[in-house]
């Protein structure tokens, strides 16, 4: 495959929520390609974090494109909503209550690009009939909830077996990888063939946001250069 742009999107997850304005500053600074927006329901994670408002605060801060992740039941309910906050991107749940051709149903009629997102211990076979509908493949790579969990290794195959298939129907669909990305997990999944990293307490806990997200950039590029396929 010819290659193209990985993306580097910080999660505003694990950035000061007094401060979005300076986080987001500090990230289209330093290179981001994108934002990861977590929304967190208490019901589909133990976790609550924010809806709509947060992300339509977010989109009139910034023109990078907003990545949704919507961990929550019934997310079909909710995809207008995200939708017209801003989100360009909304990435539902294949466990979450709706039936997977529901979801993809009700964020494509919103006009925003869709992504199905698959927790560790779900196989990629729960999204392989739909790759064809899908704009991006999220393998979560922790469990979802929180941000600053390690990387489960465990998760590469699946990356890779979601590069074969996405290849072979000839899909230019994103495969990301949400979770524990740091210097050392970047590259990895890169090899895997992850296209889109997204990337939380390694952008925004500690140290310069630019210097972080150039320590990234190299490591998502030299992964992708020892390509494992
Ligand atoms: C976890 C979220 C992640 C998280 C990533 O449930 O979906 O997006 O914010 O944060 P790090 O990169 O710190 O694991
Ligand atoms: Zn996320």
């Amino acid at each position: 495959m010819a290659s193209r742009r990985l993306r580097l999107a910080p999660s505003l997850l694990s950035a000061d929520f007094a401060d979005l304005a300076g986080a987001i500053r500090a990230a289209e600074a330093g290179g981001a390609d994108a934002f990861h927006l977590d929304v967190m329901d208490g019901h589909f994670v133990p976790n609550i974090t924010f809806g709509p408002a947060l992300v339509r605060a977010v989109r009139a801060r910034t023109k990078l494109p907003l990545d949704v992740h919507l961990m929550i039941e019934r997310p079909a309910k909710y995809a207008e909503a995200f939708a017209k906050a801003g989100g360009d991107t909304l990435v539902f749940h294949v466990e979450a209550s709706d039936s997977v051709d529901e979801a993809i149903r009700a964020v494509r009629a919103t006009g925003a690009a869709v992504g199905a997102a698959l927790r560790p211990d779900s196989p990629f076979d729960h999204v392989a009939p739909y790759v064809d509908r899908l704009d991006q493949v999220m393998v979560m790579s922790v469990y979802p909830g929180f941000s600053g969990q390690s990387f489960l290794p465990d998760v590469l195959p699946k990356v890779a077996e979601a590069r074969r298939t996405l290849d072979a129907a000839g899909s230019a669909a994103d495969i990301s990888v949400d979770g524990g990305i740091t210097t050392e997990t970047a590259g990895p999944a890169a090899a895997y063939g992850a296209t889109f990293f997204v990337c939380g307490n390694s952008v925004f806990a500690s140290g310069s946001v630019a210097d972080n997200l150039k320590s990234l950039r190299r490591a998502v590029d030299d992964g992708a250069r020892r390509a494992v396929r």
